[in-house]
């Protein structure tokens, strides 16, 4: 496109450059006159002259014999930038002063026929007028014979012509004294004023014997005044001018109509080749005056012939410029065309190349692309094929559930029965009974889950199948907040309804909506922290029941949001449910042409909003259960229990039980082992990970014992902390989980855990393997405080920071042991821990005080040199840092049943 507008740009500019060569010069012709057949001829004359020069053009304006409108003229002329003027003046005086102005400011200036008053011009081209008269008067006082009168038409007496042809002809009488001009009048070059000024003469001169007129339409006009007087022939009439042509005064005098002319070229072809000349610098004259003849009936034949002649050739030249002129417009119009024809050629041959070099492109894209298009189908099939198997897989799977879910059934069914009856039994002791509810309350959850399961298999499978009935939605939602209320009570959660309606009689399918209302429940309590608020709202819109739950609890991202009602999802806290639940319940809402959506915030709670459409209108018939049924609920009763508190409560005495740190979120499980080890341990429970590290800092317990997949933080990231900190490396942590991969395995123990055990576990395994390792921490002790003798250190297992905390510990005790007032405090300090936080892990890690280990390291010094020196008793008191060797005796006494004296002796025997 860009070539293409470039080469049309150039085609101009090509022809514009053309168009300014030939319109070099422009020459303004201001005639004085152009009504009569002379003027015509001296402007055709012109023309024909410049067709020979092509670069040159003529402005031609007539003035219509007015002086003021031909200065008007030339004025315009020069401001138009003419090249140069060619004027032939009204009048002389009138004219002059603007002739004088062009020629001054550098126009070049050719006068033509009549002059001006002045010599400010450049050229003369013209008849010599006073010749014209002279010869003209020569001619007559011939014709007359040297006798008689003569009346003078004269032109315009203000322009030069009629002045110098009346002199030339006076001058020419002069020589005849009996020939008489006896009246010389103005004709003002035009015919009608020279009839009427010869009419007026011919009162007095009728006698007359010659008209002279100065030219040829004054002569024609006193041909035709003695025509109307019926003269003929009688006064002889001589004119000027010599104009050829039919209808020129040559003609005339060829037709006897007057006597003679006296030539008066026009000198118009003259007038363009003296201009051309000015105008190319060229060689020229000033005064340009053509030649005079008198043309009669002696030469009048042979004259005719030849302007005829010229007449002729003047038309041929005329045709043949016109010609010219065609050619050059034809020439003109097809080198346009073959610049146009040559721009397209090159554009042609640019769009050519591209098309080609695209087309080539193409070609190779197309190649690349059809490689590409085979990969991707290959690509398509293998994914398709994929996808296939991954169908078949995920339906393999979903049989297997269902099927194993159906097979759940039975055992459950089976285990909750007898359970029934079990319950039933009296005399039971209270922990039987406990225990017979915590199986029942897991088996209804078992129960509820694989039915969940199931319906959403059925739902999968189209075969589920809608049975609604016109029930109040307020009654059987107070109906359905009752089991909730033991547990908001108890966590204290404001959990209401809140409604204007005392009846709402809806549509619907009262298990469906059950299973719905139920889960929006859970989960609202799942999420919501003790102390929070769930109100169940339910409003009234135009055609259709509007139920909101809202809780202020956790809330959900727009991730969470979005992915809420997705199967399988779980949120970020994936510890809470099974990711069935809400895509059930989205499922259930449809069925009833009905719908269920979520707005929430992070931080925020949660408003889960169902709407159900009022009437029956849009349900089919076979929706229709055909009779009012009252509901059952089928939902577990696991929220509805109320722990017996008894059971739960903590043993009397704990203060010399080992504390265990119980992290678990699973309440059921959680109580279950708190009955199980509250016997031996004082425990501290956490249901949340972040709570439970936090704990394990503050309280420094004993052992922890950690699920692994908890809310806040799992189990490995804990047990990874905590064996990174000194303050707590040394407590002995179990990681119970429900994973049983190796990897998970081996991700535990990395993590610096000291026992992994999978559920389902056995409670006396779990209590025997704390038991050991407990036990185990005892035997670490011994090298620790000094006991050099314990054989079993080698095989001990301790990480790394405790030992090096240890070997600290030692090095600090022993480098200072001579100093008496070695305190806890300064120790602390030293080792970078708090008081609390080294005494804890002194007496956990050695299972003695800090004071202990100082005094258990004095005492050791002072056996080392009650061994290995001589020194005085009151010495090595001083050297093992006992204030006083009193007291080192008691203390020295006390632990190996011997004074320092006799052991002493004892050693040196
Ligand atoms: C034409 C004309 C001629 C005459 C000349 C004098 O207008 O009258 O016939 O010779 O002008 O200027």
């Amino acid at each position: 496109m860009r070539l293409w507008l470039s080469a049309i740009l150039l085609i101009g500019i090509l022809a514009s450059c053309q168009e300014r060569q030939k319109n070099v010069y422009t020459i303004g012709f201001s005639q004085c006159t152009g009504d009569d057949e002379w003027r015509r001829s001296m402007l055709n004359g012109m023309r024909r002259e410049l067709s020979f020069y092509p670069n040159a053009r003529l402005i031609y304006k007539d003035a219509k014999a007015n002086s003021r409108k031909q200065i008007e003229q030339i004025k315009a002329l020069m401001s138009e930038g003419v090249d140069l003027l060619i004027i032939s003046p009204n009048e002389s005086d009138p004219v002059t002063p603007i002739v004088e102005e062009a020629y001054k400011q550098g126009i070049p200036v050719v006068i033509v026929d009549r002059r001006t008053s002045s010599a400010y011009y450049t050229a003369y081209v013209g008849g010599d007028n006073y010749e014209v008269g002279k010869v003209a008067g020569l001619y007559i006082a011939r014709l007359l014979k040297g006798k008689g009168k003569v009346i003078e038409i004269a032109g315009l007496p203000t322009s030069s012509p009629a002045s110098a042809r009346h002199k030339g002809l006076t001058d020419a009488f002069a020589a005849y004294p009996n020939l008489k001009l006896v009246k010389t009048v103005n004709g003002g070059w035009e015919k009608p004023i020279a009839k009427k000024a010869l009419e007026q003469q011919l009162q007095q001169h009728s006698d007359v014997d010659l008209v002279f007129a100065q030219n040829e339409v004054m002569a024609l006009g006193a041909y035709e005044v003695f025509k109307e007087r019926g003269w003929g022939k009688k006064v002889k009439i001589v004119g000027v001018d010599g104009l050829p042509g039919p209808l020129g005064d040559i003609q005339m005098v060829y037709d006897g109509i007057i006597d003679a002319s006296a030539l008066y070229p026009t000198g118009g072809e003259e007038a363009i080749r003296v201009a051309m000349n000015i105008l190319r610098k060229e060689h020229f004259q000033k005064e340009n005056l053509l030649q005079t003849a008198i043309i009669d009936s002696t030469n009048v034949r042979m004259i005719k012939l030849q302007t005829d002649k010229i007449i002729d050739h003047q038309n041929a030249i005329e045709r043949q410029q016109k010609r010219i002129d065609d050619q050059i417009n034809i020439y003109a119009n097809q080198s346009n065309l073959l610049y146009l024809m040559t721009a397209l050629f090159v554009a042609a041959i640019l769009f050519g190349t591209v098309a080609l070099y695209s087309s080539f492109e193409n070609k190779k894209i197309n190649k690349e692309l059809k490689i590409k298009n085979e990969q991707i189908l290959l690509q398509r099939n293998q994914i398709q094929e994929i996808a296939e198997k991954a169908q078949e897989a995920t339906e393999t799977k979903f049989r297997f559930f269902t099927n194993i879910s159906h097979e759940f059934r039975t055992p459950l069914t089976l285990i909750l029965g007898p359970l029934e009856d079990l319950l039933q039994v009296k005399n039971q002791t209270n922990s039987i009974r406990k225990n017979l509810i915590l199986i029942q309350k897991n088996a209804q959850r078992l129960l509820w889950l694989v039915n969940q399961l199931m319906d959403f298999r059925k739902i999968e499978s189209g075969k589920i199948q809608l049975r609604v009935t016109e029930n109040d939605m307020v009654a059987f939602l107070r109906e359905l907040m009752l089991p909730f209320e033991y547990m908001a009570v108890k966590r204290k959660i404001d959990f209401r309804m809140l409604t204007n309606l005392r009846t709402a009689r809806v549509w619907f399918d009262t298990d469906m909506m059950d299973k719905v209302m139920f889960n929006l429940l859970s989960n609202a309590f799942k999420f919501t922290s003790d102390g929070g608020r769930i109100y169940i709202y339910v409003e009234l819109h135009s055609d259709e029941l509007v139920i909101k739950v809202e809780d202020n609890g956790t809330g959900m991202t727009v991730y969470e949001k979005e992915q809420a009602f997705e199967m399988f999802y779980q949120g970020a806290d994936s510890t809470k449910g099974t990711g069935l639940g809400l895509p059930l319940s989205r499922e259930f809402i449809e069925l009833h042409q009905g719908s269920i959506n979520v707005t929430s915030q992070k931080g925020e709670g949660a408003v889960f909003e169902i709407k159900l459409r009022l009437g029956d209108s849009h349900l089919r018939e076979e929706d229709k259960a055909g009779e009012t049924v009252n509901w059952s609920r089928t939902y577990p009763h696991f929220v509805t229990e109320a722990p017996d508190s008894d059971l739960f409560a903590a043993p009397k005495d704990t203060a010399l039980l080992p504390t265990i740190l119980l992290i678990e979120d699973n309440q059921d499980l959680r109580e279950f082992l708190q009955l199980k080890l509250k016997s031996e341990f004082t425990i501290i429970d956490a249901d949340e990970g972040n709570q439970g590290l936090a704990e394990a800092f503050n309280t420094v317990p004993d052992l922890i014992l950690c699920d692994v997949m908890l809310p806040g933080m799992d189990g490995l990231k804990i047990a990874s902390i905590l064996k990174a900190d000194l303050r707590t490396s040394h407590i002995p942590i179990v990681l119970l989980t429900a994973k049983s991969s190796i990897e998970q395995q081996i991700a535990g123990m990395q993590s610096g855990v000291d026992l992994y055990i999978t559920k389902p576990f056995s409670p006396g395994f779990l209590l025997e393997s704390i038991r050991s390792l407990l036990a185990n921490r005892e035997i670490l002790r011994g090298y620790f405080i000094g006991d050099e003798s314990n054989e079993e250190r080698s095989a001990l297992t301790m990480s790394n920071l405790d030992k090096k905390f240890l070997s600290n510990l030692k090095a600090v005790v022993l480098s200072k042991l001579s100093d008496s007032s070695l305190s806890v405090d300064s120790l602390a300090v030293e080792l970078g821990l708090s008081r609390v936080q080294l005494f804890r892990k002194v007496k956990a890690l050695l299972g003695y005080s800090i004071n202990e280990y100082i005094q258990s390291m004095r005492l050791n010094k002072a056996r080392h040199l009650l061994e290995r020196s001589d020194e005085s008793m009151s010495e090595i008191a001083y050297q093992a840092g006992f204030a006083s060797a009193t007291y080192f005796s008691t203390a020295f006494k006390s632990k190996y049943q011997l004074s320092p004296k006799d052991y002493r002796s004892k050693c040196k025997a």
